[in-house]
């Protein structure tokens, strides 16, 4: 699992360790995975940048050299550098890119020699409504999460024949710390804008993923769930 160690990722780590998987995470931030140290074991826990192909190949490697299977895969680091196209840097654009989009591609490169030689396994990748609708300000980060629609259903394909599938769920506006320090008018924009009147919770996000690694989720593969209260839906 990417980018567990807080918020979205943290939600499906815990729901998936309830649930009786053993859980590794692998995420930037030294100091939340040092807070889950009594909760996961600490070899489980991989300090790793998911935009440096070769750290996801390590950690891919060690957790099968150790484990001796993979069975399910969740990708969900990401960050978010938001800017109107023409005061964005290129290292807003870049980095977005290479964590939100590259990071998922490098783990799933990684993973999927071993998925293949097991013949199963389940990949769910966090991706955004905002990939689909787009969003003002955020040209880098909705291209990246549009990006992962097409890896998916293109990973879908090239390990459906070896018995993996490879789903997206895509949450709305999410109760996280990436969303915590944005101005109240954008989450007041965002409860507006949303059918079912309410800010959407890890958890929400967390259970959409429990099903598509889960028994009912089986013959599923190359679909996107949209985790969002129907805020896509537009007013
Ligand atoms: P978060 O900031 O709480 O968690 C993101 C995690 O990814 C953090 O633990 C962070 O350390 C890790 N991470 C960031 N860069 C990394 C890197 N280079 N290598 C390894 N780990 C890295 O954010 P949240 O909200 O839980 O986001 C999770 C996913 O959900 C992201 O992909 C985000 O784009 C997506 N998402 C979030 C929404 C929201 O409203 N919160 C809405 C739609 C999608």
């Amino acid at each position: 699992m990417t980018g567990g160690a807080s918020g979205i990722g943290l939600a499906c780590a815990r729901q998936l360790a309830a649930s009786g998987a053993r859980v590794a995470i692998a995420d930037c931030d030294a100091s939340r995975l040092a807070r889950l140290r009594g909760e996961f074991r600490p070899a489980d826990l991989y300090e790793s940048d998911v935009s440096d192909p070769a750290d996801a190949r390590r950690v891919v490697l060690d957790l099968t050299r150790r484990r001796g299977r993979l069975d399910l895969l969740v990708l969900s680091a990401g960050i978010c550098r938001d800017a109107v196209l023409w005061k964005m840097t290129d290292e807003a654009w870049s980095r977005v890119i290479d964590v939100d989009l590259s990071g998922a591609a490098h783990f799933l490169r990684a993973a999927a020699p071993v998925l293949r030689a097991q013949r199963s396994g389940r990949v769910v990748i966090v991706s955004s409504i905002n990939g689909r609708r787009g969003k003002f300000g955020q040209s880098n980060y909705a291209a990246a999460k549009a990006g992962l629609v097409g890896l998916a259903r293109s990973a879908a394909k090239e390990l459906g024949p070896s018995g993996v599938t490879v789903n997206l769920v895509e949450p709305g506006f999410t109760e996280t710390p990436m969303t915590a320090a944005l101005p109240g008018r954008l989450r007041r924009k965002a409860i507006a804008e949303t059918p079912l009147g309410r800010i959407g919770s890890a958890e929400d996000v967390a259970h959409a993923v429990l099903f598509f690694v889960g028994p009912g989720a089986g013959h599923v593969t190359g679909q996107s769930l949209a985790v969002d209260g129907g805020q896509a839906l537009g007013v």
